[in-house]
């Protein structure tokens, strides 16, 4: 079974898509706390439940266990019109929202950081990050900049207007310099539009450190879901190709206002191929048949862009990378499944860079992109996963396969997911 503390965090290992949302979904069933600590509406979660699909991009997957507290932590970016269109969305699919508790401190993404964003990427034209366009960096960009416009500051309609109008003349300055054709956004079509969204959310806006703390005290069980991955981590990812958060397992203490001291497991979800959305080095990536066979059979098209995802190998370096910075203590391996029908299967062991042989992920970039991965093939199997819920029941191609990882990676692999719905996982003893 899967160990799941009082608190436990679970974090993307790769470039993020990994499957947290259903794995997520999976141990909120346990947990009487979910709650979100970075990032914003760039995520995107699938969770199918019956015959029901949901997309969730801010919500935490917690939404769909009834009576479960879901909180969206200080440490992420939130979009109103976006946050809202996602509670009614689930509001008219009979799923309650009532427990949904979002941060007072929680950062705002206003109009011009999505236009900042748009804009930012067109102009780096080939250089371009491959954003999510959701106006994420330029939002945390303003939180840093110490002039960021946070939840806690939408409630009083007044002190909202001064700081948009305050925000929006240095945005417009900026935008009016570099890019003399855009037209300009007013305050008042800003606060006209946020006005009737933020009376939505007043009703779920909280001190969510406090809550969390008292949650804790209470011996509930908490369970921090991670959105993106390991590789986008603002420090410790393939910078500058990264997000502007910090999606390891550091952040949630930041994120949410939780002591290190109080967190027991940390899991990270790792997919048994490697995939990756946007621009920067990626070294297994399949540029041939063999990575439109993963991407097919795979579904990997992003759930909040719908861009096709690159996709490669399975990179042992990254795999011991994300257990390092993230401090891991589980692995949740996921769609293992799709790689039913490859005779072989290859797996990069290290990279040599110049003739030289290298163990770990090298966090130079240039480094990294000229790192030449080195693979050991591994035999494929031919049947179908998709119904097993045993480890036993497992082809032994696939079991040796799971078990070869889980021996280099020196920490139990407990959950090996077989397919997209809840049941679809087989649960091992660590
Ligand atoms: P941003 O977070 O929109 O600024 O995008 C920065 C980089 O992170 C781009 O390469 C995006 O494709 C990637 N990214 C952001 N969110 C996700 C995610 O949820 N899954 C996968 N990639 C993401």
């Amino acid at each position: 079974m899967v160990r799941q503390g009082k608190a436990t965090v679970l974090v993307g290992s790769q470039w993020g898509d990994e499957g947290k949302g259903r794995i997520t979904d999976m141990l909120a069933e346990n947990a009487d706390v979910v709650a979100r600590f970075s990032g914003g509406p760039n995520a995107g979660h699938t969770v199918i439940v019956g015959d029901e699909k949901y997309e969730l991009h801010l919500i935490p997957s917690g939404i769909l266990h009834p009576e479960k507290q879901n909180i969206i932590g200080n440490g992420t970016v939130v979009y109103p019109p976006a946050i809202v269109k996602e509670l009614e969305g689930l509001k008219n699919r009979g799923i309650q929202t009532h427990n949904l508790f979002l941060s007072e401190n929680a950062h705002v993404i206003m109009p011009y950081h999505l236009q900042l964003d748009r804009l930012e990427e067109e102009r780096k034209g080939d250089d371009s990050i491959g954003t999510t366009k959701k106006g994420i960096g330029p939002t945390y960009t303003d939180k840093v900049a110490r002039r960021g416009i946070r939840i806690g500051d939408m409630l009083d309609l007044a002190f909202f207007t001064e700081k948009v109008d305050e925000n929006l003349a240095y945005a417009n300055a900026y935008i009016q310099h570099n890019f003399p054709e855009e037209p300009l956004l007013t305050t008042n079509d800003i606060v006209e539009e946020y006005k009737p969204l933020i009376e939505v959310l007043r009703p779920h806006v909280a001190d969510t450190s406090l809550m969390l703390d008292q949650a804790r005290k209470e011996g509930k069980v908490i369970l921090f879901e991670g959105a993106q991955g390991t590789l986008l981590d603002l420090d410790h990812g393939t910078y500058p190709f990264v997000t502007s958060s910090n999606p390891t397992a550091g952040a949630v203490c930041t994120g949410c206002g939780f002591g290190p001291a109080h967190i027991d497991e940390v899991i990270g979800i790792i997919k048994a191929y490697t995939t990756r959305v946007g621009h920067g080095p990626f070294p297994t990536e399949l540029e041939d048949e063999t990575g439109e066979q993963l991407r097919q059979k795979g579904h990997e098209f992003g759930v909040t862009t719908q861009r096709a995802r690159r996709c490669g190998w399975f990179d042992i370096p990254i795999m011991k990378f994300a257990i390092r910075v993230n401090g891991l203590t589980q692995l949740a391996l996921t769609k293992l499944d799709v790689l039913t029908g490859f005779e072989t299967i290859k797996v990069c062991t290290h990279y040599e860079v110049n003739g030289e042989r290298i163990e770990h992920l090298p966090t130079n970039g240039k480094l990294l992109k000229d790192a030449v991965p080195v693979y050991k093939d591994v035999p494929g199997w031919t049947e179908d996963l998709t119904d097993v819920r045993t480890f036993d029941d497992l082809p032994k191609a696939a079991r040796d396969y799971v078990l070869m990882l889980e021996e280099i990676a020196e920490i139990p692999i407990s959950i090996v997911s077989v397919g997209p719905k809840r049941v679809q996982a087989v649960l091992r003893t660590p």
